[in-house]
């Protein structure tokens, strides 16, 4: 397995007193060490999360190690818009700054399913969801530059389980070919990672950066669809580690280098990988930043179609 790439420690001792941040899907997984590092390095983190009695136990559970920071633990279901709006409404009505917002809420290989606006779930969730917050948010963004967006994206952006990412924009939404959960999985994982780019080409010069990140293959319960957890966590967990799952801790040090490196501002619009599984051998160790080797990764035609289309989705014009 290809050396873990880990975040400089003095990164994680800087004083982040009088930052905001705001992290999705805070109650689990990367999102929820994400939370407790912002928080134990002095910042205040809105955890939005969809089960508000889970995150006010892992917020009491993180206030309980020391952390210096505060959290607030807000309602969002990124597969209701009327929840994301109500979301930004009740965040905006409580804060004007916000210097770093963390799309990392996500769902993986679903059975073939709506959201509640008739979305595809995957890319209904994973993107558009985060597209309309995102959108309700840059104002806030700008006014407190400078300031980061990270979108959660994926190795699997480029290749998952054998099938080959690509935007199908004759079909997002599965209405007409044949439902692949891996499919949808890439889809919204290139959605990431292109709504990132194309943000990062229009917010030149607004103080705001975005970029996105492959967190590595991370024991967390993204994966139960695909297979139990207790196979996951226990009865196959030594020969999965061998085979390149990391933990927790180690898959957040690509959201927190890109939120906290100095050096990230030099890349907006990129994509910050760790170790992976690529369709080109030579990017399986990843990269801080990594071209990626989707072809449509790059094209710059297709994320600025994604944006435009993605803003009639959630209802912008
Ligand atoms: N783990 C990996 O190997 C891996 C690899 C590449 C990329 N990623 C990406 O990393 C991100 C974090 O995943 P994770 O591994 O930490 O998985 P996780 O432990 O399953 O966390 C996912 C989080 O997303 C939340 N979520 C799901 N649907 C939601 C919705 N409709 N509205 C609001 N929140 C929702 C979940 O909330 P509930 O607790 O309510 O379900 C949970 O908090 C995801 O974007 C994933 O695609 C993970």
């Amino acid at each position: 397995m290809a050396k873990v790439l880990t975040c400089p420690p003095e990164l994680l001792k800087l004083d982040l007193t009088g930052k905001t941040y705001l992290v999705t899907g805070g109650n689990s997984g990367i999102g929820k060490i994400t939370v407790e590092q912002l928080a134990k390095q002095g910042a205040h983190v809105v955890l939005a999360c969809r089960r508000l009695d889970d995150g006010e136990k892992v917020r009491a559970e993180i206030l309980a190690t020391g952390a210096r920071g505060t959290i607030e633990v807000l309602s969002l279901d990124l597969s209701d818009l009327a929840s994301v709006r109500a979301f930004a409404a009740a965040f905006l009505a409580k804060h004007s700054q916000l210097h770093g917002l963390v799309n990392n809420a996500g769902v993986m290989n679903t059975p073939e399913s709506k959201t509640k606006d008739g979305f595809e779930m995957q890319f209904g969730t994973n993107h558009l969801g985060h597209f309309l917050l995102t959108e309700l948010l840059l104002d806030t963004l700008k006014q407190s530059a400078p300031s980061r967006i990270v979108n959660l994206s994926s190795c699997y952006h480029d290749i998952a389980m054998g099938r080959e990412g690509e935007i199908h924009f004759e079909d997002i939404h599965f209405t007409t070919r044949k439902y692949d959960g891996w499919k949808a999985y890439a889809q919204s994982k290139l959605a990431n990672l292109l709504h990132a780019s194309e943000l990062g080409r229009r917010l030149t010069g607004t103080g705001v950066i975005a970029v996105s990140v492959h967190p590595g293959w991370v024991r967390t319960r993204l994966i139960r669809l695909s297979m139990p957890l207790w196979m996951q966590d226990f009865a196959l967990k030594p020969f999965l580690r061998l085979a390149g799952m990391i933990e927790p801790w180690e898959g957040t040090q690509s959201t927190l280098y890109a939120l906290l490196a100095p050096e990230v501002l030099q890349h907006n619009g990129a994509y910050f990988s760790q170790v992976g599984m690529y369709r080109e051998k030579s990017a399986a160790k990843g990269g801080w930043p990594l071209r990626s080797p989707n072809p449509q990764a790059h094209d710059a035609a297709a994320a600025t179609r994604l944006y435009d289309e993605s803003r009639k989705w959630v209802g912008l014009t």
